[in-house]
Order: C-alpha cells, then structure tokens, then sequence
C-alpha cells in the first residue's frame, strides 16, 4: 500500500482574476520508507501540492489517499483526527505555538495523536537533541532564532511518528550544519520507522539523501532524470 498516492489532482488557488492552475493532472505514489525530493522554482506549486496530499487543502479535481483512505471520503473532522495521526508537517513558516514552550509544543502534537504521555515525552527529548536543540527546551518560539525555531517544528512533525511527514523547505533558513542534521533526521525516520518523507526544496545538498526527485514546473510533476 502507498503512503501516499494523488491520481489526476488538479487545485485552482485564488479566485476571480488571480485565480492560479496551481496544479494539473498530478499522479503520483510514494511509498513507505522512501525520501522523496520535490523540486522546482518559486510559485510552481510545492506548498499546493504538499498541502493537497497532507489533507490541508482539498483538491478540485482528482483524488488523494492517504495512509490507505481516500481523503475526499472523509468528513471533516474525520480528517482532521486521520491527519493528526498518520501526517506531520513542517510548514514553510515554523508555525509554533507562541504561548507554550519548545518541549510543550512538541509534545502538543504527540498528545493530539493520543500517543502516551511518557513515551511523547522521551520521544520528544530524543529528537530535541538530535536535532540539536534540547537546550532550548524551555524557551519560548519568540525567543528563538529561524533556524532554532525550524529545527523544533521538524521535531513535533516527527514526534507522533506520523506514516508520512510533508516537509517545506526543512533546510531553507538553516546553515550547512543544521541543515545535515535535520536531513539526517528525516533520512533515518524514513529509513528506521518506514515513514515517507516528501520534502519540497530549492537545496542541493539534499539529494544524497533522496530516493527519488521530482520537479515540478508551472503546476504539472515529473520525475526528475
Ligand atoms: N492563497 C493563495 N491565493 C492565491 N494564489 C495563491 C495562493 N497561494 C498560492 N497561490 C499561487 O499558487 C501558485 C503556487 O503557489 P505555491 O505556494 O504552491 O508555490 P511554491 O512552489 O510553494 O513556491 P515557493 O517556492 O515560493 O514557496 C503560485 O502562483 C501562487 O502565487
Ligand atoms: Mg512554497
């Protein structure tokens, strides 16, 4: 079974005079443990198409199953609670939540997806540290830097150890040793835990982890070579 599998997708975004063909004709699978890379230039429609898979934006056209259910099957909140427990993604923006902590805000999503206290817990400080920002546990995301504050939105994805994780640009405001660290985090997750892992990137220095690449240009995917 597919972890993720799009047939014939299409999604305006706007409306009106800036409506936009965000994406057209999208088919694609991805399979359990595989790292796969979503590249092309700006506007061509990664977040659209990230967004469409995870459950976030519904499709116009086409069909989306995720972790063996057809999403447009589902109601609403039966979506929400499938997305809560089979997805994590880490959004372009970091997206913490400002009132709570490093560690509460990981742990907020393990508990959402009913994952028990103690391991949430362990969980949590495991992938804080390898990750390499269990000494900022107990600060706040207003006081963090970008590159701090993505590191810990890639820990609460991972956290509930989700099937699927969707990752915008993981690595877009982190150095060259951060970036390695978060790339070898989703790497493992894919390869240990037989997660998929779709990553949308403009960086280079993630092919090596990658088990397949596909560009995406003006709405329409294709494999890449
Ligand atoms: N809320 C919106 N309303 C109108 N148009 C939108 C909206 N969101 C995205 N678009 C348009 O849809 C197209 C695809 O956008 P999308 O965000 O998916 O691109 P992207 O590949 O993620 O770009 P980037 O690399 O800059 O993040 C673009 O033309 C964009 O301007
Ligand atoms: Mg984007």
């Amino acid at each position: 079974m597919s972890a993720v599998r799009l047939v014939d997708v299409g999604k305006v975004r706007g409306a009106g005079r800036h409506a936009v063909q965000a994406l057209r004709a999208v088919t694609l699978a991805i399979e359990p443990g595989e790292f796969v890379l979503l590249e092309g230039p700006s506007g061509a429609g990664k977040t659209t198409l990230l967004s469409v898979s995870a459950g976030l934006l519904t499709p116009d056209e086409g069909d989306v199953t995720l972790a063996g259910r057809s999403l447009l099957k589902l109601s609403a909140a039966e979506r929400r609670a499938h997305r809560a427990r089979n997805v994590g993604f880490v959004f372009q923006r970091g997206n913490l939540l400002d009132g709570l902590s490093v560690r509460e805000n990981v742990l907020v999503a393990a508990e959402i997806a009913g994952i028990p206290r103690q391991v949430g817990e362990e969980d949590a400080a495991h992938l804080l540290a390898v990750l390499g920002v269990d000494h900022l546990a107990e600060r706040r995301p207003d006081a963090l830097s970008g590159g701090e504050e993505h590191r810990v939105a890639v820990a609460r994805a991972l956290v509930h150890r989700p099937a699927v994780v969707f990752a915008d640009e993981p690595t877009g405001n982190l150095d060259g040793a951060s970036g390695q660290a978060v790339a070898e985090a989703l790497s493992e997750l894919a390869k240990a835990d037989a997660v998929a892992v779709i990553v949308a990137t403009h960086d280079e220095r993630l092919r090596r982890f990658a088990d397949r690449r596909l560009s995406i240009v003006d709405g329409v995917v294709h494999p890449t070579e």
